[in-house]
């Protein structure tokens, strides 16, 4: 199975040094993620969450895999009062944690914490949401794209992380690996969205509503 460095080492080093420091609690949750090899997105494509929703003026955010919560406190951050970021996750523990760190942020009334299948959970939503943003196990990912096409509003953002699948997408044909592809090819050949991989850290799709 190919571990590749999606990024040179040199430049990641770069980046990880360069840019500015995270909030406190979130370095806490990162320090806390890399401790137990828990796989967050990290500060490069969580910056990258934060600017994309800012950019669109998201205030509805609705995250699919949300762990304890690091990816959901980028975009807690960006949607500002009144936003809401709708948190799903498999396992009671993640979200427990999770609340602990929004409260002691002051931001629990900008999540709503939901425990089960994060594309059950999905359907009890009404739509329109400004950005969904997918990091379940790659088996469903292709079914996470229903609920996107249901959900998102025309100039919301789908975002898929993992999407290069630490370079097994090059070469590998494993179920999981399959479904990065088939979901990929999904993204590019759906004209309602307008799509582009991002190689950073474990790679994202970007997809744009259009109509
Ligand atoms: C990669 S981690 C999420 C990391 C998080 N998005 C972050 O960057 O901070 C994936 C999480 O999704 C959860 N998960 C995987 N498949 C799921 C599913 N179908 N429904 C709900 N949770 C799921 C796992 O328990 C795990 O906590």
């Amino acid at each position: 199975m190919p571990d590749l460095d999606i990024t040179h080492p040199k430049i990641y080093e770069y980046l990880e040094r360069t840019l500015p420091e995270e909030t406190e609690i979130l370095r806490e949750m990162g320090d806390y993620g890399r401790a137990q090899g828990f796989p967050i997105i990290g500060i490069q494509p969580g910056r990258m969450l934060h600017f994309l929703a800012r950019a669109i003026g998201a205030k509805r955010v609705l995250e699919l895999g949300s762990g304890f919560g690091y990816s959901a406190m980028w975009f807690a951050l960006a949607v500002g009062d009144g936003g809401k970021v709708i948190m799903t996750e498999g396992k009671q523990a993640n979200q427990d944690r999770a609340r602990d760190y929004f409260s002691r942020a002051g931001l629990l009334e900008r999540v709503e914490f939901n425990v089960g299948d994060a594309l059950e959970l999905a359907k009890k939503y009404p739509s329109p949401f400004d950005i969904i943003f997918c990091d379940i196990d790659k088996h469903d990912y292709p079914n996470a794209l229903a609920i996107a096409r249901e959900k998102l509003r025309v100039g919301g953002i789908l975002i898929y992380d993992n999407m290069l699948w630490q370079g097994r997408v090059v070469s590998e044909t494993d179920a999981d690996t399959r479904a990065v592809l088939e979901t990929t090819r999904a993204l590019f050949d759906d004209d309602t969205f307008f799509t582009t991989l991002v190689p950073l850290r474990d790679g994202q799709s970007l997809s744009l509503r259009v109509k």
